[in-house]
């Protein structure tokens, strides 16, 4: 396996138990240096985000639960196997968001998906709810939620009271992000420390701005936005 420069080889060691950031190999840190390239072309900003999209839906896949499941082969054997269980759903915070959902449709084919739209309110500065619309059956759903990036949390923070307030559980619900800061993690944890953060990056900290440093800018501008 190929070894990584040593300050990109490990994820920061003391994040919140219910943070599961991605196996930091090659393929991943190649894969985000290349969208975090200001000179990289919206087409390949797409391409490699779809990438580390995909490995994100696989891992938080991984956290659903398998039952037991017995198939014949086309050898007439008896394969004792697992099947899965629970129904799940997308749910996207827009924009950014949306981009996650055509890897979850790759990996889930008939996946409902529902869409937050979270905006911060001008004069309380608080993440304010703008319009959800959700699958009438979510609280008997999983839910995968998908936002990109995760600066402050709070934006996160009301969608998951959102779902909540449907009736999804907390553990119930898989936030998958592609860069992520402790401050955010933090925040996260200390209000749904059972709501698990899938993430294929933890990044340094957050600035003055609330951007995520290093970071790699507006995610959302860059994938949806042509230069
Ligand atoms: N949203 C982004 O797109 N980028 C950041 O750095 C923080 C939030």
């Amino acid at each position: 396996m190929a070894s990584l420069p040593a300050h990109l080889a490990n994820a920061p060691s003391d994040l919140p138990p219910n943070a599961c950031p991605l196996p930091r190999t090659g393929q991943l840190a190649g894969l985000l240096t290349s969208i975090r390239d200001k000179n990289t072309n919206r087409g390949d900003f797409i391409f490699y985000s779809d990438r580390i999209i995909r490995l994100l839906v696989e891992e938080g896949l991984n956290h659903l639960p398998v039952v037991e499941k017995t198939v014949t082969t086309p050898t007439g054997l008896e394969y004792k196997g697992v099947g899965f269980e629970g129904k799940i759903c997308g749910v996207s915070i827009m924009r950014a968001g949306e981009s996650m959902e055509a890897g979850l449709r790759e990996c889930c084919r008939a996946v409902r998906i529902g869409k937050i739209l979270i905006q911060r309110d001008e004069e309380t500065a608080q993440a304010k709810l703008f319009y959800a619309k959700l699958p009438d059956d979510i609280a008997n759903r999983y839910c995968l939620l998908l936002d990109p990036m995760l600066a402050t949390g709070g934006s996160a923070i009301k969608a998951i009271e959102v779902l909540i307030d449907h009736g999804v559980p907390q553990e119930r619900i898989i936030f998958l992000n592609l860069v992520s800061c402790p401050e955010g993690l933090q925040a996260m944890y200390d209000v749904y420390p059972q709501v698990k953060i899938v993430t294929a990056w933890v990044d340094e900290k957050l600035n003055e701005q609330k951007y995520i440093v290093p970071g790699l800018g507006d995610f959302g501008d860059r994938y949806f936005t042509s230069n």
